[in-house]
């Protein structure tokens, strides 16, 4: 088949893989190509195991894969063949060096870089899909455009916004596709370039045009205002269990408020995910570096608090378990960071377990997708930890269940089973508020939830 157009993407994860699949569904005389480095990888995407989870993903490789989706470890040859390259490696936090801790490692990214200026023979648009530092665009332009072959490139800022658990309901119908150029004849023919792609399926008066620079700032900035209403609503729940005020009414209260909206006011053991700690870590870098202190302290105290609510929720399960959980059965129902993923990448259940068995107590984690992941985290603790993946099988025997991820499925449980095999007093820390909490505490018992009173028997 002649395709009108070919396009890679290099970096085949969370972002690459799902983004690109939707593309190809989408422009059936788009050739769609993702590449990596990590053959594994691209051998599970090429299989009937996908490297992820992610509802919906497996029925849109389907329906493209060895048509117009393909998967491949040639990067040299598809960058060549490419009119568009989307760059979507990842970004993760600098742990070494100047800004460690804080700055984005953008070695990944610089090696793309020159990966594309080494293999390409003919002009390229190349599409900031990964989330960078502000700026990012003119570091790689200067890169690629420094080049002796005369081949000009275009660099276009196009960060995602999907959420794991939910990329293909995001992607098929996103709130917005943001596209940022620069403002030359060039840059706004690149740009439409990448409208002419969205537009496809994506209503025009959702897909946002703007300068490079901003569209960089837009997605650092949108990551910052989601995780700032999570720890603002954290730190409210604590003020709510002194006070005997509900959080949930609270922020059912506030969230009718249509300035305030509903979204992103669930009280909970904090908000994980790759993205929103190095996100915002990124963020406050570029404040310091422009010497902006105050700013830069300011988008660091919603990591504080998150930090805090986790430490918080063992400390909350430590003092109502008579201030010892040593060679105590723990069970923690969930370990992803959020439901509907198998991903743990910063969960607040990593910390949470490892503050347990600091406490000596014998935890037992129970997840329906993350238990692999979930291994590979906690795989240097020596002590002895277990997982399960049947729930009641983890909390058969337990003193206390910790319920960490919001999974439908840990709604659904028969409680009153769980309640009769655990050990007495049995404890319940719903740590997603999600759970019947009154029907819990009437089946014997002792309930804590984030942001309510506890509901004690004794
Ligand atoms: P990921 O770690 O799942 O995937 C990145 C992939 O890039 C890996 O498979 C890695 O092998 C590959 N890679 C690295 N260097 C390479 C190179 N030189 N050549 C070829 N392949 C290379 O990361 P992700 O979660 O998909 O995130 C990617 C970017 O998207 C990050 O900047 C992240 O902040 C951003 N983002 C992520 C999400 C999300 O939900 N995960 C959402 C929006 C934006
Ligand atoms: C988030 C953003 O929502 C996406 O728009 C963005 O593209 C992405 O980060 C990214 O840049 O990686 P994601 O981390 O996948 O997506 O998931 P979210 O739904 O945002 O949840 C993040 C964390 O916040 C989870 O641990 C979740 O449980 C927690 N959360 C969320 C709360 O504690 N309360 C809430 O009200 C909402």
């Amino acid at each position: 088949m002649n395709f009108e157009k070919q396009i890679v993407c290099i970096g085949a994860g969370y972002v690459g893989g799902p983004t690109m699949a939707m593309i190809a569904v989408k422009c059936p005389r788009y050739k769609v190509t993702v590449v990596d480095i990590n053959s594994a990888r691209i051998a599970a995407w090429n299989s009937n195991a996908l490297p992820i989870y992610e509802p919906g993903l497996d029925a849109l490789v389907q329906n493209t894969r060895g048509t117009n989706l393909f998967f491949s470890t040639a990067i040299e040859q598809e960058i060549q063949a490419a009119d568009i390259i989307f760059v979507s490696v990842n970004t993760p936090t600098k742990t070494f060096g100047h800004g460690a801790g804080r700055a984005a490692d953008l070695q990944f990214w610089e090696k793309t870089a020159r990966q594309i200026l080494l293999h390409a023979t003919n002009n390229k648009i190349v599409v900031e899909k990964s989330t960078l530092p502000v700026r990012t665009a003119e570091a790689m332009e200067r890169i690629l455009n420094q080049n002796t072959k005369n081949i000009r490139f275009e660099v276009v800022s196009n960060p995602e916004f999907l959420a794991e658990g939910t990329a293909i309901a995001d992607l098929e119908s996103p709130d917005r596709v943001l596209i940022g150029s620069q403002e030359t004849p060039d840059g706004f023919k690149a740009r439409q370039a990448i409208v002419d792609i969205y537009a496809h399926w994506v209503p025009r008066d959702r897909i946002i045009e703007a300068n490079v620079w901003s569209a960089e700032l837009s997605k650092l900035t949108a990551n910052a205002f989601l995780a700032q209403r999570i720890s603002s609503i954290n730190a409210i729940s604590a003020l709510c269990e002194r006070t005997e005020a509900d959080v949930t009414e609270v922020a059912a209260a506030i969230g009718k408020d249509t300035r305030i909206g509903t979204q992103f006011l669930r009280a909970g053991v904090g908000f994980g995910g790759s993205c929103f700690k190095k996100d915002i870590l990124n963020l406050v870098y570029i404040c310091q570096s422009y010497g902006l202190t105050e700013i830069a302290e300011y988008w660091e105290s919603v990591i504080r608090i998150n930090e805090w609510q986790e430490r918080r929720f063992v400390r909350t399960m430590l003092e109502n378990m008579f201030n010892t959980i040593a060679g105590k059965k723990i069970a923690l129902l969930g370990f992803a960071f959020k439901a509907d993923t198998g991903d743990t990448r910063e969960s607040p259940a990593i910390v949470i377990a490892r503050s347990l068995l600091e406490e000596h107590a014998d935890v037992v984690i129970s997840d329906p997708k993350a238990l692999d992941n979930a291994r590979e985290d906690l795989k240097d603790v020596p002590t002895a930890i277990s997982f399960e993946t049947d729930p009641y099988r983890a909390t058969d025997g337990a003193h206390a269940v910790a319920l960490l991820t919001d999974w439908q499925v840990y709604r659904d449980l028969d409680y009153e089973r769980i309640f009769q095999y655990m050990e007495q007093p049995a404890f319940l820390f719903d740590g997603r508020n999600v759970l019947d909490h009154k029907k819990l505490f009437n089946l014997g018992f002792n309930v804590f939830a984030i942001g309510k009173a506890p509901l004690k028997h004794f």
